[in-house]
């Protein structure tokens, strides 16, 4: 089974990374856009273009393709109907994982995701359909991906760095349960943890789309 799995940048190894401990024997190919990143500040026109070419690449490229995973909340949330119009092959997004969330928070959920995420109608729809019953706060950042590119690349972040995003952003006090809902965020969990404290559980959806492909 031949998989592409692709992101704006380096986010959707952090699935790649499940897909591939769940799927050994599958061969997977790894698809970025990085002259077009960040997705989270892209208009929808442009986004869906930059999706067309890459699916386009992709088919060129490996026109054995069993399927896709959208490795991005970015782009998923805001394309996927789109992509599914223009192929025939399947193709699996990932979702911010806003459901479990739900289920797992005392107090209330926050999401943290790109600027265009916490903005999608597609988010709104999740929230009012899985947490009716306690606040959830929305975090936009796009700085958070350019911070777990450089991660990615170098091997290392300024913890610094990180804090003063996420000071930024000021995560309500209540927020037991954050949502990852950037693939790009899972990348700098360990720091995200080490500023919020234990108190806060940090929740993705990369095992659950690794889940999802196992039984496709
Ligand atoms: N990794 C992506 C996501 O899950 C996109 C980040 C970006 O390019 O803005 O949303």
């Amino acid at each position: 089974m031949n998989i592409a799995v692709f992101d704006s940048g380096v986010g959707g190894t952090s699935v790649l990374d499940h897909l591939q401990s769940k799927l050994p024997h599958t061969r997977f190919y790894y698809f970025m856009d990085n002259l077009y990143r960040p997705y989270g500040k892209l208009t929808l026109s442009t986004l869906h273009k930059r999706l067309l070419a890459k699916l386009r690449t992709a088919i060129q490229m490996v026109p054995t393709i069993d399927l896709i995973v959208v490795a991005c909340n970015t782009a998923s949330t805001q394309g996927l109907d789109f992509l599914r119009a223009s192929t025939n092959i399947p193709i699996v997004g990932v979702v911010p994982a806003i459901k479990p969330a739900s289920a797992m928070s005392q107090k209330s959920v926050g999401l943290l995701a790109t600027p265009a995420t916490v903005k999608s109608a597609y988010v709104n729809n999740l929230v009012e359909q899985y947490v009716p019953d306690k606040p959830v706060y929305l975090y936009g950042s796009t700085e958070l991906v350019h911070l777990a590119e450089e991660k990615f690349w170098k091997g290392s972040v300024s913890l610094s760095k990180v804090r003063r995003e996420l000071q930024a952003l000021s995560i309500h006090q209540d927020v037991d349960c954050l949502v990852l809902g950037c693939t790009h965020f899972p990348i700098l969990k360990e720091e995200i943890q080490a500023i919020l404290g234990e108190s806060v559980q940090l929740i993705d959806s990369g095992s659950a789309i690794a889940e999802r492909v196992f039984f496709y």
